[in-house]
Formats: structure tokens, sequence, C-alpha cells
């Protein structure tokens, strides 16, 4: 496990798109794994900078997303479809039908997530995967629980995760209560794994996934097991390290 350490959120999430960035450059047709929330946004701004400047060509490069609420429409203000268009994939190049983001409106929940997984198997695999952190120490949508759940999978959403995504929603009521999420198994199998996490907030699930029991109850913890994982953090998340 990578610890590095930025002043600012700013230089955590540049440092992930120089990352990716060079990922794209090596091996065009790389397999992304993306992340939505607050934190990766700047990272997909560097990314978007960096195409314009005509340093990075997605025209290859296929992506899939780790999780997306049940039962809104993909056309939903706040679905994680929309989120990504609007804040990477309607700017760089990419391939529309090479960007997978999970169904959540799928008749068969099960199948589909399925699915999901043999999509990603098929396509060679993930190789750099974008994680960001929930201050319960979810990743993806894989909440606090008594195991680790292998393969894409339907979540309910814990409180806290319900309160933290409020903000994002006219109210709180709005919020889904459930999503679907890659599980820890498909995060795992990625071959270079970046955990971006950014803000005082963010430091205690830090500090547990870091030097915590290795335990389901802080489902970042067993990113430690990861040969290929870096924790790219700002002061305010690093502060408990
Ligand atoms: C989003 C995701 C979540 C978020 C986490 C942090 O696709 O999988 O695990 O990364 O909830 O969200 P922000 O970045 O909004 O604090």
């Amino acid at each position: 496990m990578r610890i590095c350490r930025y002043a600012t959120a700013e230089q955590a999430c540049r440092a992930a798109a120089l990352i990716l960035a060079s990922q794209v450059i090596r091996k065009p047709d790389c397999v992304l794994g993306l992340a939505t929330g607050s934190t990766p946004i700047p990272t997909y701004k560097e990314l978007i900078r960096l195409y314009e400047e005509g340093l990075l060509d997605f025209s290859q490069v296929t992506s899939f997303n780790l999780d997306e609420y049940i039962g809104i429409p993909e056309e939903h203000p706040c679905s994680y479809h929309r989120f990504m268009r609007e804040n990477l994939f309607d700017h760089v190049n990419i391939r529309p039908e090479a960007t997978h983001v999970p169904n959540g409106n799928a008749e068969d929940m099960a199948a589909a997530a399925g699915a999901y997984d043999r999509a990603i198997l098929e396509a060679g695999g993930i190789d750099v995967q974008v994680l960001g952190i929930g201050r319960n120490g979810h990743i993806g949508f894989n909440e606090p629980d008594d195991s680790f759940v292998y393969g894409c999978h339907v979540v309910q959403l814990t409180k806290s995760t319900i309160e933290a995504n409020k903000r994002f929603f006219a109210s709180e009521d709005e919020v889904p209560r459930q999503a679907v999420s890659l599980g820890i198994g498909s995060i795992m199998n990625a071959r270079c794994v970046l955990l971006i996490a950014t803000g005082v907030d963010k430091a205690k699930a830090v500090r547990d996934a870091v030097y915590g029991e290795i335990d389901p109850s802080v489902q970042a913890s067993i990113l430690r097991t990861h040969p290929n994982v870096f924790f790219l953090l700002d002061e305010g998340a690093a502060s408990l390290l």
C-alpha cells in the first residue's frame, strides 16, 4: 500500500489524474473503473484538460462505473449515469458504448448484476480502479457489514450514506434507499486501485482503513491486502495517520 499525502485536495485529485493519464497513454485500450461523488470531480476535470490539450485519447478506452442508485431514471439529475456524462464522458472522446454504469432499473437485478461482472471479465478486467471512501469506510456502495460481498449486488444504503448523499437531492426523503454496487471481489481484482480521500470528514475512515482490523465493518480495510493500491490523501484526510 502506498500512502501519498498532498497539501491540498486539488493536488491529491491531480495525482490520481496523472496515474490514470499514464495508464491511458501506456495502454490506449485500457479498462478504467470509475467512481462518482464529489471527490473525483477535480480528477475528471484534469483528465478533460489533458484531453483538450491533445495529450490523451480515450477512443479505445472502456469504462465501468462502481455503482448506481436503484429506482431513479438514468436522466434523473442525481443518477450516476448522468453524473458521468456531465463530469467526464460528454467532454472526452470515449465511445458511449464503451462506457458502463450499473442498471438501477433492471427488472431482474440479480441477473443484471451478474451480467455486469461478466462484462468486466470479458473486457479483460479493470486496469485502474478509482475509489472514493464513505465516512463509514464504504467503497463503492459496499456498506459496513459482517462480510465482504464478492460480486456486483444490491445494497441497502445505511443511514450514514443517505445522510451524506442528501446534499445532492432536494430532500433526504428523495435519496434512494437501495443501490447496485460492484462487489469487493471485483474491486480487488483490479490491477491497480487509487483511493482518493479529501477533507477532514474522511480522516476517521482513512485511519480505520489503514490502521484498523481488516474487517468488513470498514470495507476499505481490505484494500491493504491489494498488491498495488495507492491512497491519495490531502492533509485533512491524512490528519489522523
Ligand atoms: C461513488 C461511490 C462512493 C463514494 C463515496 C464518497 O461512486 O462509490 O463510494 O466514492 O461515498 O463520496 P464523496 O466523494 O461524495 O464524498
